[in-house]
């Protein structure tokens, strides 16, 4: 009942300090400002320190019970306590002396008012820091930028995400900078200590801090996600976790909490990866194969291969590595095939059609371990038993097979290339039941039947 009644009255103190602060600054300028004070005027003045003194003794009790309650960090307050006290002493000192009609010279009477302002100044800035945060003042100064978030990870780390833990780096670092200053080793509010993971799961005297798996049985999430104005919220000072920062936390404990979390498990939650996009600079969009691949860049004597007047070929990347290659003649041989395999790694792109291509030739193509996309269309004599080399193309995504002889039994061999994305199989010998049942099979695979 006491410790109640004494939170209530702490409470009241935010509100009591602006008695003494509007009384003291009213009675200071009474005192510089009237010229010619007769006796009422005095007496006016004298009962302004009164004043002051009573509500600001007020103020320092109740601030007192406030700064019991553990909220506050021990190195804020006893700059902002003892000011304080020293403040409603000098509030006391001059109105007894007054009371007693002690006469101060004027030299004297201007350094009591600049002393008592000065007081002023230095407890009411670090009360505001601590309702406030540190910053509050200078950074609601106009034309200053403010900061918007804390990024702690580097530059080099965030272009490798998949070195990158949800609690590490994105967690753990926001308790250290919110919550460690009182729940540390030392000091553990509540009985919880938030320096290591496994004592933040254990939690402190009310139950876990982390409930793996459910963020409602997690007093820190619980804690941290109250309305600012509950009793419980967390932290009880200073600048509160940001919607980013809790949502991080939220998802973080739904999917089980682990410490080695990676946050590219955020790519199967779209809203979490564009916060991680925005507030940390995090692309975890998925890489390519070809954005992965790094392939050696071709010599002079390497591009002899493709000087053959029969080709067309082209760079697709900027480093000059993956070759998109076109065969322009009406007719191919074994010898045109062998010769561009000697660039066989840095074949991303093939286009073989209509070149009186067959199945024999196909056996060729298995040996290019980066094709990523072929074109063999509108060559009659490829079939079935031909399409059974190209299972051995462990990249190819996309496969243009139309105006070829193949029938529903390529499917059998199409099935097991497991990269393939597109398939154009129209003008062919393959039926709509084929596809059908292909497409149930392999629903990542686009597939052009058609007309
Ligand atoms: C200025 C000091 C201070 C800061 C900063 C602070 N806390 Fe607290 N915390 C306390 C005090 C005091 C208690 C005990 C009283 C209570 O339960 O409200 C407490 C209690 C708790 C409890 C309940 C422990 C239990 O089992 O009873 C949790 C959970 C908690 N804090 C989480 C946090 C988190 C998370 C942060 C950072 C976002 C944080 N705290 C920051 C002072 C602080």
């Amino acid at each position: 009942m006491l410790s109640e009644i004494l939170d209530f009255l702490g409470s009241l103190h935010p509100l009591i300090v602006h008695l003494p602060i509007g009384i003291i600054l009213l009675t200071i300028a009474i005192d510089v400002f009237m010229r010619n004070k007769n006796n009422s005027i005095q007496r006016v003045i004298t009962m302004g320190w009164f004043f002051s003194f009573f509500s600001g003794l007020l103020a320092v009790l109740f601030g007192w019970f406030l700064g019991d309650n553990g909220y506050y960090l021990e190195s804020q307050i006893t700059i902002h306590r003892w000011s304080g006290v020293a403040l409603v002493g000098v509030f006391f000192i001059i109105w007894i002396l007054r009371y007693l009609n002690f006469r101060f010279s004027r030299s004297t009477n201007r350094s009591i008012n600049m002393t008592a302002i000065f007081l002023l100044l230095v407890t009411g800035h670090y009360g505001g820091e601590m309702t406030h945060g540190q910053n509050y003042l200078f950074e609601n100064l106009p034309y200053v930028k403010k900061k918007i978030s804390v990024m702690s990870i580097s530059e080099v780390k965030r272009s490798e995400t998949d070195s990158i833990f949800v609690y590490e780096d994105l967690v753990y670092p926001v308790f250290e900078e919110k919550c460690m200053a009182c729940h540390n080793q030392n000091q553990t509010y509540g009985g919880l200590n938030m320096s290591s993971f496994e004592s933040i799961v254990k939690g402190g005297k009310s139950g876990a801090g982390i409930q793996k798996g459910s963020p409602f049985e997690s007093l820190v999430y619980k804690r941290v996600s109250f309305p600012q104005n509950h009793p419980k919220f967390m932290p009880p000072t200073g600048v509160p976790l940001s919607y980013d920062q809790i949502a991080i936390l939220e998802w973080w404990i739904d999917n089980g909490a682990e410490r080695q979390m990676p946050v590219t498990l955020a790519r199967k939650e779209p809203k979490i990866q564009r916060l991680m996009e925005l507030q940390y600079g995090l692309d975890l969009r998925e890489k390519s194969y070809l954005e992965t691949l790094k392939l050696r860049t071709l010599s002079q004597n390497d591009l002899k291969a493709l000087e053959d007047e029969r080709y067309i070929w082209r760079f697709i990347n900027p480093e000059e590595s993956f070759l998109d290659v076109k065969f322009t003649a009406k007719k191919i041989q074994t010898p045109d095939l062998l010769n561009i395999q000697k660039v066989k790694e840095n074949v991303t792109w093939l286009n073989l059609t209509d070149c009186m291509l067959n199945d024999d030739h196909l056996n060729y193509l298995s040996a290019f371990p980066n094709l990523t996309r072929l074109k063999i269309q509108r060559n009659q004599s490829v079939t079935d038993s031909g399409i059974e080399a190209l299972k051995e193309l462990k990249n190819l995504n996309e496969l243009n097979l139309y105006g070829t002889r193949i029938s529903d039994a390529a499917f059998i061999s199409l099935g097991k290339i497991k990269s393939l994305k597109k398939l154009f199989v129209w003008n062919t010998l393959v039926t709509p039941g084929g596809i059908q049942s292909f497409i149930e099979q392999h629903p990542e695979v686009e597939v052009i039947g058609g007309l």
